[in-house]
């Protein structure tokens, strides 16, 4: 029987292995979601009738009430709140994990007949279910915390406050020394271990709450990696294949996402982690601010009807305004009047990875029109019309050319070579980084002020006049 759950769970994780890869494109992403998702199935199936846990009723009742919570919560949760929701389910995850943990250490050391008798269990069984404990403990506080910020029921800004990393290195060398004490006796360490789970959670809250609102998908990433790496200790604890192989996924892509972010936004992690970004508003750039250009709906119609090929740059305040429709309506009517038309994608616009992508798909803009900044950026100049629809530190020249500036060195998408830019945004406040975007004072750049929505309906209703 062992034999085939085995086979079974080998079958998962061909699946789930097949449905990542799936994923790193559009185009197939849906079908490798629905491969991974019926991996998972097969592999909890699997699960329940080979160790036969629990009465049945009592996992179907769960299945059920956990499905219908998941398509509730799945079905409302808006766009831009993703990441708040990627949150939670990592906090669960975390927590999960600390329960098997805490469940095997139940089971294994402690004689439930006899509180004071405490069974003796070896170094490997020790070494599993405390390093489990402390990295499910760490990423459901971490991850409670993350979602609380992004959720504005705690500020969203970092929270500094003096000796703050001498505070977290002390409580993380107080949870080494618990967690060796305990692994060298754990019969006696019922306390060590309880104070340990404690320790853990207080380590995931002041380690999140430093990092500022809008690092905190860096921050839920790495949390998603912890939550692998602690469904796969709990696999080791429980000796359970299927969650060996899903935590090492989990925690090995989450680390390679965390990896990524950082790259794009030219930051080390160390930097995310510790720097407190976004606690204090800076001023990028000492030199001469020069003139804003800013023009009506119908100027802008003028422009871009005269435009031959327009490269669309869209930004974090495009899902805000929940503008995609309309952006994409605009664009097949400058393609229906023989503009070429790109998007262009820069790998952190947005909040979340692939969050621009995510967006354009919702509003069945085709792939093929779809441009990665690195294609985009060698023919920029080719190009008559560049239309940034909320988007602001990703096109800021100071990340290419202001030496002190906060993002200098992170690759942005060249608009402002483009023969003209026109930037729709609300005001001239400044983007997540919070510094001045020269880009808006530049002679060939026009501001369009105003809703991305409202203006781009304004666009379209003016491209239907004629
Ligand atoms: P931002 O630099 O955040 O700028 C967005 C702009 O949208 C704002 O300046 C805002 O200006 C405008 N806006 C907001 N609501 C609007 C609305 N309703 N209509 C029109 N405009 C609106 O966005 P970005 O250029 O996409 O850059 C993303 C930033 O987030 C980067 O700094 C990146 O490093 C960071 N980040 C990204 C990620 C991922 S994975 N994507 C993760 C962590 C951090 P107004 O208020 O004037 O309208």
């Amino acid at each position: 029987m062992k034999f085939i759950a085995e086979v079974f769970y080998l079958i998962a994780a061909l699946l789930f292995v097949t449905g990542l890869k799936k994923m790193s494109k559009p185009e197939t992403a849906r079908n490798g979601n629905f491969l991974s998702s019926f991996g998972m199935l097969i592999a909890i199936v699997a699960t329940l009738v080979h160790y036969n846990i629990l009465d049945w009723t009592y996992i179907i009742g769960g299945i059920l009430a956990g499905s219908v919570i998941g398509l509730i919560l799945a079905k409302t949760v808006k766009m831009t709140e993703m990441p708040q929701m990627v949150a939670l389910l990592n906090g669960y995850g975390g927590l999960a994990s600390l329960l098997v943990g805490f469940a095997e250490f139940s089971r294994q050391f402690y004689d439930v007949t006899n509180p004071d008798v405490m069974h003796s269990i070896d170094l490997y069984t020790s070494i599993t279910i405390i390093l489990t404990v402390l990295v499910g403990a760490i990423t459901f506080s971490g991850s409670i915390i993350a979602w609380a910020k992004l959720k504005e029921v705690m500020t969203g800004k970092p929270i500094l406050f003096k000796g703050q990393q001498f505070v977290n290195a002390a409580i993380l060398i107080a949870a080494v020394v618990g967690g060796v004490m305990f692994c060298i006796n754990p019969a006696d360490s019922y306390y060590i271990f309880i104070a340990l789970i404690g320790i853990g959670l207080i380590l995931g809250i002041t380690s999140v709450i430093p990092i500022g609102g809008a690092d905190m998908p860096v921050v839920i990433s790495l949390l998603n990696s912890y939550s692998g790496i602690a469904a796969c200790l709990a696999g080791f604890v429980i000796q359970n294949n299927a969650l060996i192989v899903t935590g090492s996924l989990v925690g090995a892509s989450g680390i390679i996402l965390t990896k990524i972010m950082c790259k794009a936004m030219n930051r080390s992690l160390a930097n995310v982690l510790f720097s407190g970004f976004g606690a204090v508003q800076v001023k990028s750039g000492s030199g001469e601010k020069g003139e804003v250009n800013p023009v009506s709906v119908e100027d802008a119609y003028a422009l871009l009807e005269a435009a031959n090929s327009v490269c669309i740059v869209p930004g974090y305040g495009l899902a805000v305004a929940q503008a995609q429709h309309a952006c994409r309506e605009l664009a097949d009517l400058l393609e229906k009047k023989g503009t070429e038309v790109r998007f262009a994608i820069h790998p952190v616009a947005g909040r979340m990875p692939g969050h621009m992508n995510v967006l354009l798909a919702e509003a069945n803009v085709s792939y093929d029109h779809l441009y990665e900044m690195d294609a985009v950026n060698p023919i920029i100049n080719t190009v008559d019309i560049c239309l940034v629809i909320g988007a602001n530190d990703v096109v800021n020249p100071a990340a290419r050319e202001d030496k002190s500036s906060p993002i200098y060195g992170m690759p942005i998408i060249n608009v402002d070579y483009s023969r003209t830019v026109i930037v729709m945004k609300r005001s001239m406040a400044t983007g997540f980084a919070g510094i001045e975007n020269p880009l808006f004072y530049k002679s060939n750049t026009r501001m369009l002020f105003g809703d991305a929505k409202n203006v781009l309906q304004g666009l379209v209703a003016e491209f239907k006049k004629v």
